[in-house]
């Protein structure tokens, strides 16, 4: 038997509740999925920036730097993209519980891995925003030169090139950046954020 027996859960002194009273708003985790270079970064970047300004207890959680650090030493097969994704599910439920918005921007590729983080939050706190966006665009777009170094065969399973991207089938929201300003689309959140009472 696994030592994990002998660890109980110990419920927090102050709840959720109270720390959402506090800050007068709900949390939430705002799950940003698409192909790299669909804009997940900058439109949770200018999400946390606006809600920064309206005094929202907001946090990224961004899948270039977590890899620099929590899950350094995950590379991209499947197994690792699923640990990488179910490290910040439940990195993203801690911030859920502390009361704040996290914004969260990770490919995340696989259906059953987001549907798995979904799962550890109740209805309503798992908000998935489908950051639609034609890969060519992306590829046009390549901020980091990856796609130029897929189709070059130096860097494999690249997710679109030669690793799959699962659209997600009911995601809350859906952002074409290609089609919408980087403004309009943050409207669109904070509209969606309000609409649900959340803000
Ligand atoms: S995920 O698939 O596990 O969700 P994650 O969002 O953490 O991926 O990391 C994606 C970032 O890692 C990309 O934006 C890109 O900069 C970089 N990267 C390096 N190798 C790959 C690869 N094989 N596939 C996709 N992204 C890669």
């Amino acid at each position: 038997m696994g030592e994990e027996q002998y660890i109980i859960w110990h419920q927090s002194t102050v709840t959720k509740i109270s720390r959402q009273q506090k800050n007068q708003h709900k949390s939430c985790v705002i799950w940003f999925t698409g192909l790299s270079g669909s804009g997940k970064s900058s439109l949770a970047n200018a999400l946390d920036q606006v809600l920064f300004s309206k005094k929202v207890q907001s946090y990224v959680l961004d899948g270039d730097n977590i890899r620099h650090g929590l899950n350094a030493g995950l590379g991209f097969s499947k197994e690792d993209r699923k640990e990488n994704i179910r490290r910040i599910g439940e990195v993203s439920k801690l911030f859920v519980e502390s009361g704040q918005i996290v914004s969260t921007a990770f490919i995340s590729p696989f259906r059953e891995d987001r549907d798995q983080v979904r799962a550890l939050f109740p209805d309503g706190e798992f908000i998935e925003v489908y950051v639609k966006c034609p890969i060519s665009v992306c590829e046009n777009r390549d901020p980091k030169g990856l796609y130029k170094k897929a189709r070059n065969g130096e860097i494999s399973e690249f997710t679109g090139i030669s690793s799959p991207y699962e659209e997600p089938n009911q995601p809350e929201l859906v952002i074409e950046s290609d089609q919408l300003t980087i403004s309009q689309s943050i409207e669109t959140i904070i509209d969606y954020l309000k609409y649900k009472s959340i803000l």
